[in-house]
């Protein structure tokens, strides 16, 4: 008989969300501010809970890019790389990022402080470019400003 090990922070938000089709990504999100990724495990626990497929659930996070699949830093950088932004000197900033803090797109640091990510438009066109730290917008970005803001964040 296949023991199943119980997956408890999957059944408390499988409670909370409920387990239809549609609790499946607000459950995903959850897992994610929880854990900062989601791990295969969890994905594979979420399918067994909701009754649906593993690449049901497998699918819906790699389509997702803020659902992270793999793990991640303390800080998770997405700066924006749709059109307005990388008119507005999206490619200065980045590179200043990149400089600081000794990492390409797509990488973690060592520290497992700070990951680099590129992400498609977040809504600040009018304000390019600009990016997130974690859930917090940055606009109007140099690599001036950009600067201080990582100064501030490898201070923390
Ligand atoms: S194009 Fe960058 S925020 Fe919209």
């Amino acid at each position: 008989m296949e023991t199943i090990i119980e997956n408890e922070l999957v059944r408390e938000l499988a409670n909370k969300h409920g387990r239809t089709r549609d609790s499946l990504l607000p459950i995903l999100q959850d897992l994610v501010v929880r854990n900062r990724y989601l791990s295969r495990q969890d994905m594979v626990d979420v399918a067994r809970e909701l009754d649906i497929s593993a690449a049901d659930v497998f699918g819906t996070a790699t389509f997702y890019s803020f659902l992270d699949t793999e793990v991640r830093g303390k800080y998770v950088i997405r700066i924006c790389k749709t059109i307005s932004c990388a008119m507005k000197g999206k490619n200065d900033v980045l590179t200043t990022i990149e400089e600081t803090l000794k990492i390409r797109v797509g990488e973690t640091s060592s520290d497992r402080k700070f990951s680099l990510l590129e992400t498609n438009c977040i809504g600040w066109c009018h304000k390019a470019p600009a990016m997130l730290i974690n859930d917090t917008p940055y606009t109007e970005l140099t690599p001036e400003k950009v600067t201080e803001i990582l100064r501030e964040y490898i201070k923390k």
